[in-house]
């Protein structure tokens, strides 16, 4: 990575495509890997609090949610630093920055001996399901990168909760971070704004399998892949127990697997909306094209 080279990196969320936050022609080659828009600004992953202090400025609101939740998966846009060393690429020329303290210990191993801030983006060709094990994310930009670390399957399975602290706190991407544990810290959150300016990544489809995604199927048609959710015999169970945290362990690479058998659609049993469930059903929504 010193070298200016990519490396899949596990974390506990999804699989990053990795590279020197500082250096725009690695952060040029990791738009090119995901086929990615260069106005959706990348996530700048640091080893510790001090480090992310060195990018961003952090209020008290931004502070409260690093120490409960840091490491783990959140991730805050906030103002940057003076001289923040995150490249006005990785930014995507935006004066804020989008930073997280990663909870796998191989991401963090990697973080801690480089240093500086990695951005890392899913490790996906833009618009697919993030890669929630190795093989997958080897399969969609193994070929860009220089090296690929084997963490094993992710244990929440979904991208991070993003919260942006610009002036009112805002939900930008709902994750397993949830907005009540957050909402109990610092109260309120505002909704996204439609403003393209302060979310860009919330405008394009995103996490689509080729087969088109139907929604709250309660009975698929023949033909259709079914992703099922609660108890019954079915191929691919998102959780028989009804457990959300199992559900979203497993929806990505279910919505992979189930696509590899080409099916007319992808049916999705009803999740419940509540908790997790927020992040599920966002994730679905996009899959099935309905962008909010
Ligand atoms: O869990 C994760 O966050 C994973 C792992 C690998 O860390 N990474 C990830 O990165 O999901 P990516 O690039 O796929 O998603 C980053 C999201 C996008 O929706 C992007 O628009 C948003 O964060 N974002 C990044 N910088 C931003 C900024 N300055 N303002 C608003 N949104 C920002
Ligand atoms: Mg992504």
């Amino acid at each position: 990575m010193r070298a200016g080279g990519l490396v899949i990196l596990p974390t506990e969320t999804v699989y990053g495509l990795a590279g020197d936050a500082s250096d725009p022609a690695v952060v040029a080659a990791i738009f090119e890997a995901k086929g990615r828009p260069r106005f959706n600004p990348l996530i700048s992953h640091v080893a510790d609090l001090a480090a992310a202090e060195k990018i961003a400025i952090f209020d008290d609101r931004a502070r409260k949610l690093a120490e409960r939740f840091w490491p783990g998966p959140l991730t805050l846009v906030l103002p940057i630093a003076p001289d923040t060393p995150v490249c006005d690429l990785a930014r995507a020329g935006l004066d804020t920055v989008a930073v997280r303290v990663p909870g796998h210990p191989m991401a963090h191993a990697l973080l801690a001996r480089f240093g500086g801030p990695v951005v890392a983006p899913s490790a996906n060709r833009s618009g697919r399901p993030s890669p929630t094990n190795f093989a997958d994310a080897v399969e969609e930009t193994g070929v860009s990168a220089a090296a690929a670390l084997d963490g094993g399957p992710c244990e929440v399975g979904l991208e991070s909760t993003v919260v942006a602290l610009l002036d009112e706190a805002r939900l930008l991407r709902p994750g397993s971070v949830t907005r009540a544990e957050i909402e109990a810290l610092i109260g309120p959150l505002a909704e996204a704004e439609a403003d393209a300016k302060r979310s860009p990544g919330r405008l394009a489809r995103h996490y689509s399998p080729k087969a088109p995604v139907r929604l709250n199927v309660e009975t698929p048609e023949p033909g259709e892949a079914y992703l099922a959710f609660g108890p019954g015999d079915h191929r691919w169970n998102l959780s028989p127990s009804s457990d959300l945290r199992e559900a979203a362990a497993r929806l990505f690479a279910y919505l992979r697997d189930a696509d590899r058998t080409d099916p007319i659609a992808i049916a999705v049993a009803p999740i419940p909306g509540h908790g997790l469930g927020e992040a599920i059903n966002d994730r679905l929504k996009r899959a099935a094209g309905f962008v909010g």
